[in-house]
This record gives C-alpha cells, structure tokens and sequence, in this order.
C-alpha cells in the first residue's frame, strides 16, 4: 500500500546512523496531496519583483491588453508603489497562517535587476520570487525544482538554495530537473499570435510557443492527488517535460495529462484545483476534456462562480480566475480571497471553512495563493484517492 511505501522511506531514514551523530527522527518535507492538514508552507517575495523583457514566449503568456506595458517596462521593476501594497498584503497572509498553526517559511531576498547572459541567452532581469508553486513541487520526501521556461525564470532557483539545503541537512530529497538550455530552438519564434481567435486556435491545433526541442515545465502544471498527479501541457512545459516526471517518478505515481478548452493553458491551478479526495473545482470557462474519467472515479466536479474583480485593477500576468487559485490549510479550510464574495458562499455550501485575506495587489504578479505558496509538510501518507 501507499502508507507501507512511506514508512519504509521513514524507517530507512531513521536506520543510516553517522556515529556520533544524533539521527533525525522526523522528515522535514512530506506531502502528497494538495489537502492533508498542513503543516509547513513557503510564501514568496513580491520584493524586487522585475517585469521580463517582452519576448516571445512573455508575449504568448500574457493579455494583449498588458503588451504595451511589457514593451515600456521590460527589464525593469513593477511599479513600486503597487509592490509595496503587495508586500503588506503578502505579510498579513503569512500572519494569518501563523495563527491559523502553519510555519511559514521565505525565499532569500535576491536583486532580480542583474542582467545575465549563459552561452545560450542573455536575459536583461529575473523575474521575482513571488510564486514557489512554479517553481517547487513535492512528491512525499522529495523536494524538486522544476526547469522553468521562461527566460527571466532560469535563475530563480536561487531565492530557494538556503531553505533547499536545510531541508536536504534534515533529512528531505532534493531534485533539480534537467535545465533546459533555452537556446532559440525551444521556442517558435514564429508563434502567430494576435488576438484571442489566434490563441483558440493554436490551442486547439495543439500548438504553443515552447517547441518540443528539450524538456521544459513548471511546477504549477502539476496537481497531486497522492499516486494521481494531474498535468496538462501548455505554454511552458511541454511533452518531453511530462515525461521526464513520469520517467522520475516511477511506477508508483500515474502521470495523467489533461486538456481543457482554454486559449492559453500556462498552470494549472486556476483551470483544476484539487481541493480534496475527489474533490475539484473546475473553472466554467475552460471545461475539461476528460470529465468522464474523473466521473468514473466517483469525484465531485464544482464549478467556481464567476471572479468578481473590477476590469480596471491591473492583472499583469493571470485572468480574474485567481479567485479559485486557492491553499487549502486541510480538507475543512481554505484560505481564500475576502473580496471574492461568491466563492466564499460555494465553499460555505460545501461546508469548507474559510480563512479570507485580501491580497488582490499581489494577484497582480500572476497569481493566487496557490500560486504564492509550496506546501513543504503535510500530515499524510501515500494513498490513492480513485
Ligand atoms: N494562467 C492561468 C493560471 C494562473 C494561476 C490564468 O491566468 O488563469
């Protein structure tokens, strides 16, 4: 069983004693769903947060309605005064963990305004270190740091190096997939996109701006349900990415790669957000292909009712759906936006207490708190939810 696979992962740890040195009896990095009661989280850093350099694959993951700002402001800052609010926010959503029992644990401060060239590409900022669910993913004591896509995120890795290594000291597993060179070959230079009928299409056809040419993803396409873990392909990650995981994680896990009626697929959790045993919601908007599996597995599919943000509050690089891009603290609460009234009524229907902050100008960096946070520990084993 699942849990017999844990506790030889356990027993094993506990068994490799150095001499004269204490072994550590508990395991810093656990979880294997995105609902077992939580115990350990990282937040990100809207500080320093830098506006890439409107490239093709930006171009490709971002509203039209922003391309101008991209065009005025790549490779430089986000408007300070907007990442100042974003930072109180940010705070009192790590206070609001804290008292709800969680630790909550930061990325090091980093200057996202270096420039930096490798023998493939050279890239005018680094992007932030706002969203560790891009970037981080755990699969029971395994710690892994996805490869990335877009340029500006190659470094990013580095805003996470000190709490990797302490993890890795105490005990965790620590992976970094294989980088990809990001070379001109990963992308399609010639990805014709214009509008909106564009983006429908190309989907469609299967078509994004990351090529096929080396493995790519982020973190963010993936959602654990314990041995089932949920990917689709999008902007940036690809096939050869998904692959990788699977190869990675062995005959333990299912790999299974979802497709949704959405014009620019770029992480998952704003589209399916698995908030419990057979329990997702789905965004109206962006129905998913496969909703016969899911129905044969006996789960509950819950629309999310529509985000209620004003069009005048800049999302630079998301759509409104944030509002269901939640944390879920364990299968009864849920941390959630205090100005999204109508997702608060669906998981009051659905007996979920709610934990609401606002951060609605963090949201502007892309994401919701699913996005803003890794959960490092969760009380649970390996189990399998279909
Ligand atoms: N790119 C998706 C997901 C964001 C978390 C969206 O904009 O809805």
């Amino acid at each position: 069983t699942g849990s017999g696979s844990v506790l030889t992962a356990r027993t094993q740890h506990a068994k490799r004693v150095v001499p004269g040195e204490i072994p550590q009896p508990s395991i810093p990095v656990n979880s294997h769903n995105e609902w077992d009661p939580l115990e350990e989280v990282i937040v990100g850093r809207p500080d320093g947060a830098c506006v890439p350099q409107f490239t093709t694959e930006v171009k490709a993951n971002t509203n039209e309605k922003y391309w101008d700002f991209y065009k005025k402001y790549g490779g430089t800052p986000f408007p300070d005064k907007h990442i100042e609010k974003a930072k109180q926010e940010v705070e009192e959503m790590c206070n609001v963990l804290r008292h709800e029992g969680v630790i909550v644990r930061r990325p090091d401060v980093i200057n996202w305004e270096k420039d930096y060239k490798t023998p493939d590409f050279s890239s005018p900022v680094g992007l932030y270190s706002a969203m560790p669910r891009d970037i981080l993913i755990v699969f029971g004591n395994e710690i892994m740091e996805a490869p990335m896509a877009w340029r500006s995120r190659f470094f990013e890795y580095r805003a996470y190096r000190s709490l990797l290594k302490e993890y890795f000291k105490a005990g965790a597993k620590w992976t970094a997939a294989p980088k990809p060179l990001m070379g001109d070959e990963l992308y399609d230079n010639t990805y014709p996109i214009e509008s909106i009928e564009d983006r429908h299409r190309l989907a469609k056809e299967g078509r994004f701006v990351t090529t096929e040419f080396e493995p790519c993803f982020d973190a963010a396409d993936f959602i654990r349900a314990g041995r089932d873990i949920f990917v689709q392909r999008s902007q940036v990650t690809n096939h050869l990415g998904i692959e990788w995981l699977r190869r990675h994680l062995g005959p333990e896990y299912r790999v299974h790669e979802l497709t949704f009626h959405d014009p620019n697929p770029m992480h998952i959790d704003a589209t399916f957000n698995i908030i419990g045993p057979g329990l997702v919601i789905a965004n109206p908007d962006r129905p998913c292909n496969q909703l016969k599996m899911f129905e044969k597995f006996g789960w509950k599919i819950v629309q999310a009712p529509k985000p209620t943000l004003s069009d005048d509050h800049p999302l630079w690089m998301s759509s409104k759906w944030l509002s269901m891009n939640v944390l879920m603290l364990d299968e009864d609460r849920v941390l959630c936006s205090k100005v999204e009234k109508p997702i608060i009524k669906m998981f009051e229907k659905l007996g979920i207490k709610t934990v609401q902050v606002d951060i609605t100008h963090a949201n502007s960096l892309g994401g919701g708190f699913h996005c803003w946070t890794t959960d490092v520990r969760r009380r649970g084993e390996l189990q399998s939810y279909i």
